[in-house]
């Protein structure tokens, strides 16, 4: 039989090592599959063979939506009809549609003032019922698990382990297009549900047979953010890339489980490295990241400059070098999430009349 029209997506794909059954109705956006895409230019710069799984190509333009297929078809499963999340933008996004897609009402928890205007759209739009919290990220998820006690919503962030199981499906993509595990995985860390989730998904296929190593994960925070790389939670963490800027990531055992077994780990970038490295991979790969999603361009940039020199430390996947190293690097979502941040790299255009001498006049002196 021809499989129904909209019969894919991450639980589709990966249904045999998921958490499901015949009796949970599978909410899906076809999430998921997205490109990995080779980085010539990083791969020179680096000596590396660079690749960026491109997940702003998912339905609702970041990776959250992998997780969200799974939590909220387990919810549906579970009989519930409201879902509650705390978020900086990308899962508030990600919840508000597939609640749509399952007919539920979704109530969002958001930092007031902090949320980059894309995200903030896509709630309104998938219809979320909006919620602007004085306080910081935070701040919102401390009351996700305070209103999540009484029973009355479903909790759809990544303390919902049904999130971490949609998560790891990325490890098994790229395990799946390069043949076996990469060696080095750089993703940015803010909540640090998605490093728990490559990790948990890099060592079940390990298990499985079907790759024969593991990569060491490198977690990169921003410099005003970064409470996993210090040791200790931040009371206000602040960054430009506002997806990432959280002081108490939830799954803070499961980020310092994955980078120390993997023998990686944490480093931070400066958010003015976060906006040169968003610009560069726009203007030299034509990928188009938001902020946090550079992070991990900024940092392949810092560590690769620092390899050979760096003390700091040791188990540093560039202690050694990126030459011949296979190197992924997750770049989580859409840089037309936030277009307000890119505003950095638009200059005022210069009007011309509308006839062709004008407009050769106009370039000639753009490219003087
Ligand atoms: N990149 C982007 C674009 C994100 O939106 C997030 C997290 C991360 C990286 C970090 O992933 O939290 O699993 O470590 N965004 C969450 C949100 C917090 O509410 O959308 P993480």
């Amino acid at each position: 039989m021809n499989k129904p029209f909209n019969d894919c997506g991450v639980i589709s794909r990966y249904r045999e090592f998921l958490p499901v059954s015949d009796a949970t109705p599978v909410i899906s956006l076809s999430e998921g599959s997205t490109p990995l895409i080779h980085s010539p230019k990083l791969s020179a710069i680096t000596g590396g063979e660079v690749y960026l799984k491109y997940e702003g190509l998912n339905p609702t333009g970041s990776f959250k939506d992998r997780g969200m297929t799974m939590a909220i078809s387990k919810a549906a499963e579970e009989g519930a009809h409201t879902v509650l999340c705390a978020s900086t933008g990308n899962t508030s996004a990600a919840a508000a549609a597939y609640a749509a897609r399952a007919g539920m009402k979704c109530a969002v928890l958001l930092p007031a003032g902090r949320i980059a205007g894309g995200k903030m759209v896509q709630a309104y739009i998938y219809g979320a019922s909006v919620i602007a919290i004085r306080g910081n990220f935070d701040d919102a998820l401390r009351l996700v698990r305070e209103l999540g006690e009484t029973g009355e919503y479903a909790i759809v962030n990544s303390i919902n382990p049904y999130r971490i199981e949609g998560q790891k499906t990325a490890a098994f993509e790229i395990i799946e297009e390069l043949g076996d595990a990469p060696d080095i995985h750089i993703l940015p860390v803010g909540n640090a549900g998605n490093v728990t989730a490559y990790w948990k998904g890099y060592k079940e296929f390990k298990n499985l047979g079907r790759s024969s190593k593991l990569p060491k994960m490198l977690g990169v925070q921003a410099a005003g953010s970064a409470p996993l790389y210090h040791g200790a939670p931040m009371e206000n963490p602040e960054t430009v890339a506002t997806a990432i800027r959280i002081g108490r990531p939830a799954s803070w055992d499961g980020a310092i489980n994955a980078i120390s077994e993997s023998g990686g780990c944490f480093e931070i970038v400066e958010d003015s490295e976060i906006l040169a490295a968003q610009k560069w991979l726009a203007s030299h790969e034509g990928i188009f990241a938001e902020p946090a999603s550079a992070a991990p361009v900024a940092a392949l940039f810092k560590c690769h400059n620092q390899a050979g020199k760096t003390t700091r430390c040791t188990t540093c996947p560039f202690g050694q070098t990126t030459q011949g190293a296979k190197v992924v690097l997750t770049v989580t979502g859409h840089g037309l999430k936030d277009p307000d941040t890119a505003k950095h790299a638009v200059t005022e255009p210069i009007e011309t009349d509308a006839t062709a001498e004008a407009v050769r006049n106009a370039l000639s002196r753009l490219n003087s």
